[in-house]
Parts: structure tokens; C-alpha cells; sequence
């Protein structure tokens, strides 16, 4: 197990020992190493300002895949055993550029250049992906400019896309490869600090455990239950950096394989393991609900989604996840594992209050198991935020039934946003259940929906505007079912 942190950066493989576990990635660069070319901007994953690159190395393809990230709420420890790829790591030297900087000149993509740099290292994401030019805007999506506007970015992006691979930038991906190859197999990580990093815990010393197997997990989450387990930190960032909480101890999720595994099992249900980002469970997860690209590309951002974690977005339990509905409209159930036992638990009873979950100090969410849909089920998600991209809902309506011979069935609709926890609408689905596909159900539908919620005001949305949304998208969503169904029998809806 290694008790110290090993990355590659600058050109050079680091040591690091005794810096606190829960300095950010963007601190380390920038007061730590000068590296100011990576900015700070709004410190909670909106702008995109501190971007930088974390390259994964896989050993059997020889190739190093690369994944853009928010540096400011990246823990340090996060990028052990990877490659830190930063703006100064793009061209080789101050008198050259690599393409994408050279299209951002050439398309006038910067005014007062605050922003560039993050908008250079997401171009550079997308062209070392060799992604298709259409994809442009998935790529910048986590990145805010206030002065050029998109236009000419977008045009950078696509005119560079396509461009070859810069040379001077391979050769520092050779080296870099060399410094993979020459690492020892991973056992872990147990990185603690001895002195003390702030009052609150003086000489307590500072813990970031990142074990690599399934038991040994569950057997730190046993021994230190007071320890506070993490994932993407797209969450536990912002606590750190905007609340100023202290975290003394932490479990990592991400480094055991059994937790970002994503797979179906026989019996055709789908299984994303605790600590699966977005990312990673979407290509599976799209098979079962095609219907949800548009969900999907509206969860945050590319570099959140890539580390978000659709447990941690499950376990956080916050009114205003966008994950829970869905998983709510698709019967999820939620294993939760400690050393002892294994249980799994419908999501429906997971929540059992604000921010409150049925999930017991030793245990670990270890998996969300969703099951096969029946055929011809109708379901759509709509998520209503003031902005389309990285914004949070002030309503998310997922809507799930089956129509058979005229009826509905399996009625599963469920919001969020309405109430202190991710609810199915429970008045909702038992007005329809059973019910005859027509336009006379839509009243009552839209009573029983203002009686299963009692949403608040907030800085998002008025209550008032919440149910109005709520209740407009399920007459939506029913009448689509009803003009299909009606225009199907030859009929001409009511
Ligand atoms: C810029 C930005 C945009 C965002 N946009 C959206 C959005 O559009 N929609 C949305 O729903 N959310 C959004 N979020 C919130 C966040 O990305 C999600 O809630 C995310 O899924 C949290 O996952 P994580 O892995 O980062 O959790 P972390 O921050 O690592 O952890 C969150 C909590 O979950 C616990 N936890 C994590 N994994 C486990 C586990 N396996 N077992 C037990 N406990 C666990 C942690 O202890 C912690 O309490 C956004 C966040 C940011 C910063
Ligand atoms: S500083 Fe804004 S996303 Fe990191
Ligand atoms: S160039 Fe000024 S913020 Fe983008």
C-alpha cells in the first residue's frame, strides 16, 4: 500500500508527502507550484476557469485516456497514480501553440483571457478524444465566458478538432508513459498527515484512505465509522471550499473496481456499482432508457458528469438531485453493504427525510440495481432549470406507464423539487392505475397531483411555480400517451 501520493506533472513523476488530503488540486498548482496558468474562478465547479486535463493510463491498449476536470474541487489525492496534464503541458514552450491554442488566435476565441485557458485544456479534451465537431458544445459545456462570447470558441473547437496530434505534446505523453510503466502495481492508498492543519483538529492529523478492493472498504468504513466516505467530491468540494467544513477523514469509493463496474446482469437488470460517474454508467443505462439523452446531457456538465457518481447523487438525497426521480420511475432498488451483511432496499424507502437516508453508519452504498423495462413502456424525464446546461432543476417529472388494451399500467411517475425528498407521486399513480386512456383522466390526474405535494419557495422557483410546471408537464405527458393511443385506434382525441 502506498502511504504516500505519486502522480506525473510538469514533465516529472511527484512524491508527496505531508500537504493536507484535502488541498485541491487547483491550490496545489497554483500556490504550491506557480502553475498560474490554471485559473481560479468561482471555487464550485461552474466556470470551468481551473480545468485541467487527468490522464489514465491503460496498460492494454498502451494508450493514456484523458478526461477534463474542475481542478478547484479535485482533491489532491484524487489524482494519485495519474497524469496532471495543465495548461504550461499543452505546447512546447512560450513561443509555440498547439492547435487548438492556434484556432482560438486564429477565430479571436479570447478578449480579456480570464477564461482561456480552462476553454484551451476542454478543447484539448476534445481533440485528444478525436471527438466529432458537433460535439463542441458537450465539451465546453462546464466552461463560462464573459466577454467573447461562444461563437468564435465553438468555431476553434470545430476548425481544431480534426487537427493532427501535436508533436511536442506526444513526445511529453511518451515520457509520460514511461513514468506509468514504471509504476509498481496498485495496493492502495493510505495517505495520512501528522501535523496539524487548523485549529478545529489540531494534531489529529488528516486521513485519505483509497483502498483498491471491495473488502477492504468495507472494513475501513467498519473500523472508522466516523469517517466520511467520498466519491467524485463534485458535492464534498463545495462543502469544503464554500461551507469551510473540516474533513479529518476520508474513505475513498473510486479505486475498487467492483464499485465503477457497470454491467447487465443475466436476468436483464441493469447493476451501476456505488461509485460509477455518470460518464461511465450512461452508455448501459442509455440502453435501457434512450428516452433520457436529453436527462442525461443536462446533468450538470461533461467534467462534472466524468466525476459525479450516481450513488453519491443517491446518497446526497437532496430534493433537487436529478438522478433520484429517474431512478424512482424505474423501480430502483439500492445494495447497501457492510462487512457483516449485504441488503437491498426499494429507493422509494431509501429516502427517509431532508437529506436523511435508510443507509447505517457501517454500511456502504454499494450498488443500484435497476430492472428490466417491460416493452412498450412510456417514459420521458424533463428537467425544468433556468439555464440548459450546469444548473439545478427547480423541477425535475419523470414520467413511466404502460398501456395495454386501452389501460393504463404500471403507472410510476415521480418528481423533484415538489417535496423534501425525490418522491414518487403516490396519489398520482393510484388515480391512474387501471384507469381507461382518455382525456377525462387528465383532471383528476392534476388534482391528485396537488395533493401529494406541498412544494416550497425558494431562490429557484415559487411554489406556486413549481406546481404549475409539475401539473402542465404531466398533462403534457398524459396527452401524448392519449394522442398516440387514440390516433392509434383511428380514433379523434376528446
Ligand atoms: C457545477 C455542478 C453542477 C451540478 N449539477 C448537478 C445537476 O445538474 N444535477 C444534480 O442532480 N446534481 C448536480 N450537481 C451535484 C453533484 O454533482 C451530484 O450530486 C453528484 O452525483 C454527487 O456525486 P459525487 O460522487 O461527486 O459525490 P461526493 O461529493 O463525493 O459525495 C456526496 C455524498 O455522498 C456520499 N457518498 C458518495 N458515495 C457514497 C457511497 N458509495 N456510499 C455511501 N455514501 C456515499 C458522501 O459521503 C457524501 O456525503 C452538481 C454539482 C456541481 C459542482
Ligand atoms: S474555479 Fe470555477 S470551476 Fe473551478
Ligand atoms: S475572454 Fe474574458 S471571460 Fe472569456
Amino acid at each position: 500500500m502506498s502511504t504516500d501520493l505519486q502522480f506525473y506533472l510538469a514533465g516529472k513523476p511527484q512524491r508527496i508527502e505531508g500537504l493536507d488530503p484535502t488541498l485541491t488540486l487547483l491550490d496545489y498548482l497554483r500556490d504550491h507550484r506557480a502553475l498560474t496558468g490554471t485559473k481560479e474562478g468561482c471555487n464550485e465547479g461552474d466556470c470551468g476557469a481551473c480545468t485541467v486535463l487527468l490522464g489514465h493510463y491503460e496498460p492494454l491498449s498502451e494508450t493514456i485516456q484523458y478526461r477534463a476536470v474542475n481542478a478547484c474541487i479535485t482533491l489532491l489525492p484524487a489524482v494519485h497514480r495519474h497524469w496532471v496534464v495543465t495548461v504550461e503541458d499543452l505546447s512546447d514552450g512560450p513561443n509555440s501553440l498547439h492547435p487548438v491554442q492556434s484556432a482560438m488566435v486564429q477565430h479571436h476565441g479570447s478578449q480579456c483571457g480570464f477564461c482561456t485557458p480552462g476553454f484551451v485544456m476542454s478543447l484539448a479534451a476534445m481533440h485528444l478524444d478525436g471527438a466529432a465537431p458537433d460535439a463542441a458544445e458537450t465539451y465546453i459545456a462546464g466552461n463560462l465566458c464573459r466577454c467573447t462570447g461562444y461563437g468564435p470558441i465553438l468555431e476553434a473547437a470545430k476548425d481544431s478538432v480534426g487537427a493532427p496530434r501535436d508533436p511536442a505534446f506526444t513526445a511529453k505523453e511518451e515520457t509520460a508513459k514511461s513514468w506509468f510503466r514504471s509504476l509498481t502495481p496498485d495496493t492502495g492508498l493510505f495517505y495520512e498527515t501528522k501535523a496539524a492543519t487548523s485549529a478545529h483538529d489540531a494534531g489529529s492529523g488528516e486521513i485519505y484512505d483509497a483502498p483498491v478492493s471491495l473488502k477492504a472498504l468495507l472494513q475501513a468504513r467498519a473500523e472508522r465509522p466516523d469517517a466520511v466516505l467520498v466519491a467524485g467530491t463534485t458535492e464534498l468540494g463545495l462543502w469544503l471550499n464554500k461551507d469551510l467544513q473540516d474533513f479529518p477523514d476520508l474513505i475513498s469509493t473510486t479505486r475498487v473496481p467492483e464499485m465503477t463496474a457497470v454491467t447487465f446482469q443475466p436476468d436483464g437488470t441493469l447493476v451501476i456499482g456505488g461509485a460509477a460517474t455518470y460518464e461511465q454508467a450512461w452508455p448501459l443505462l442509455r440502453q435501457v432508457i434512450p428516452e433520457g439523452q436529453d436527462w442525461f446531457d443536462r446533468f450538470a456538465s461533461k467534467h462534472i458528469r466524468q466525476q459525479a457518481t450516481i450513488g453519491g447523487n443517491v446518497v446526497n438525497a437532496s430534493p433537487i438531485g436529478d438522478g433520484p426521480p429517474v431512478l424512482l420511475a424505474l423501480n430502483a432498488a439500492v445494495e447497501m453493504s457492510s462487512v457483516n451483511r449485504q441488503r437491498t432496499l426499494p429507493l422509494a424507502t431509501f429516502f427517509t427525510g431532508y437529506k436523511q437516508t435508510a443507509l447505517a453508519a457501517d454500511e456502504v452504498l454499494t450498488g443500484i440495481h435497476i430492472p428490466p423495462r417491460e416493452p412498450h413502456t412510456y417514459f420521458s424525464a424533463v428537467k425544468v432549470s433556468k439555464r440548459r446546461d450546469q444548473d439545478i432543476s427547480a423541477v425535475m417529472a419523470v414520467f413511466s406507464w404502460r398501456v395495454s388494451n386501452g389501460y393504463f399500467h404500471d403507472v410510476r411517475i415521480a418528481f423533484g423539487g415538489m417535496s423534501a425528498t425525490p418522491m414518487l407521486a403516490s396519489g398520482v399513480n393510484a388515480a391512474l392505475e387501471g384507469k381507461g386512456v382518455s382525456t377525462e383522466i387528465i383532471k383528476s390526474a392534476m388534482q391528485a397531483l396537488s395533493r401529494d405535494f406541498k412544494p416550497i419557495d425558494d431562490l429557484r422557483a415559487s411554489a406556486w411555480y413549481r406546481m404549475t410546471v409539475a401539473q402542465n408537464l404531466l398533462e403534457d405527458a398524459l396527452r401524448e400517451t392519449i394522442d398516440a393511443s387514440t390516433s392509434a385506434a383511428g380514433k379523434v382525441p376528446a
